[in-house]
């Protein structure tokens, strides 16, 4: 009883010092943005809310999850009016720079360089973000740079601008998605609807749909290739995220390779490439196909809809110091110009039947309308 009332006590000191309106917090300024990629949940949770919240938001986006769990079991934070939790956050207030300060949690296996979406949900203790979670987020920041990251608080009542200057604290370097979405034991069965809400303001949609896209650049000249998912793709998405990548290949008979200036996780495969086929040899190389080769590769990916001889001209085959851009955005620009439609003399009507010889009034030959007299 008399630690019921503590909490209680606690409950009403929290909710008086922190801000106490339903509403959703901004942990810094920068609005929606528009994002690429896959998306990551990661979450802790003591007593369950945050892990009913986290199913919820999956029956609403695609995302994978990671949990995280303190390394020892069976703690009671509650425990003695909720002395350990006290303890742990004072511990990290007293010394935030330091990894000691920090509870031990389980190791975390899960790579972060295939996600350019994070969503954090924690429990807030004590107007302060879980101290457990804390822990993740602060061994974990320097992987999170450059991520679009947001957050989903639990609380009892307590408003949760506390918990937002920890992930402020804990993350400078990332982009916040949005605002940060509060959800307290008054609201808690209502989440579906409250995050619906708050995913629209994300745009989210967007972020799901555009990951296995990227562009290569050849002498001006722009073609789309579809990724495979493996950790190869999504490490070369990510670092596409921070800046295009640009690398000098050469020709191979059957190929333009050379070196990608960075190693990715290898997953290979014997396999016949094919003309388009985009693959990694030996974990750094990258080769483009213009024509077939067997060998043990990692799939990447293949560029969308050429012809081989529109292949053999647009990957310059048969030349040397061949620069060859990837990027995540189509650049402005001309893109490749189907080498067919080049060479097409054919003459059209109007109606797009052929048009015969000494056919007189408008033509269209190579997309121009020209008018033929005689
Ligand atoms: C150590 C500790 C401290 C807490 N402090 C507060 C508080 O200050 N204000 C509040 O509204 N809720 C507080 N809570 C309640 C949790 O924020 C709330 O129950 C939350 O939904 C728990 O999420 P979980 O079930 O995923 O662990 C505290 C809970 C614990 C365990």
């Amino acid at each position: 009883m008399q630690k019921i009332l503590f909490f209680l006590t606690a409950m009403l000191l929290c909710c008086c010092s922190a801000d106490n309106e339903m509403k959703a917090e901004t942990p810094a300024n920068t609005g929606n943005t528009s994002k690429t990629g896959k998306t990551l949940v990661v979450y802790y949770s003591y007593t369950g809310n945050c892990r009913e919240i986290v199913n919820t938001l999956t029956s609403q986006i695609e995302a994978d999850v990671l949990e995280i769990q303190p390394a020892e079991k069976g703690l009671r934070y509650e425990a003695n009016n909720y002395a350990l939790g006290t303890q742990l956050l004072n511990a990290i207030k007293a010394n935030p720079n330091n990894v000691n300060s920090y509870p031990a949690i389980d190791p975390v296996t899960t790579s972060l360089s295939g996600y350019q979406n994070i969503i954090i949900i924690t429990p807030l203790w004590w107007s302060q973000m879980a101290a457990i979670m804390q822990s993740y987020l602060f061994q974990s920041a320097s992987q999170m740079a450059g991520k679009h990251v947001s957050m989903i608080v639990s609380s009892h009542s307590s408003g949760i601008s506390g918990v937002v200057n920890d992930a402020k604290r804990l993350l400078p370097n990332v982009t916040w998605m949005g605002d940060a979405l509060w959800i307290n034991a008054s609201n808690h069965s209502n989440r579906a609807s409250l995050i619906e809400n708050w995913l629209k303001t994300l745009n989210f949609d967007k972020a799901q749909t555009t990951m296995d896209k990227i562009y290569i650049t050849i002498g001006g000249q722009t073609q789309s290739v579809t990724l495979v998912d493996n950790n190869a793709t999504r490490e070369l998405v990510a670092a596409l995220q921070d800046t295009p990548i640009t690398v000098t290949l050469n020709d191979n008979n059957f190929e333009i390779w050379g070196s990608l200036g960075r190693s990715l996780t290898t997953k290979n495969e014997q396999m016949t490439a094919q003309a388009g086929d985009i693959v990694l040899y030996n974990g750094s190389n990258i080769c483009i196909f213009y024509d077939s080769n067997s060998w043990s590769y990692t799939r990447l990916g293949q560029i969308d809809g050429l012809s081989e001889s529109e292949l053999r001209s647009f990957l310059k085959a048969g030349e040397n110091n061949i620069k060859v851009t990837l990027s995540l955005n189509k650049p402005t620009g001309i893109n490749t110009i189907k080498s067919e439609k080049l060479k097409d003399k054919s003459c059209y009507t109007l109606q797009g039947t052929l048009a015969q010889a000494g056919h007189k009034g408008i033509i269209i030959q190579n997309g121009k309308k020209i008018i033929r007299r005689k």
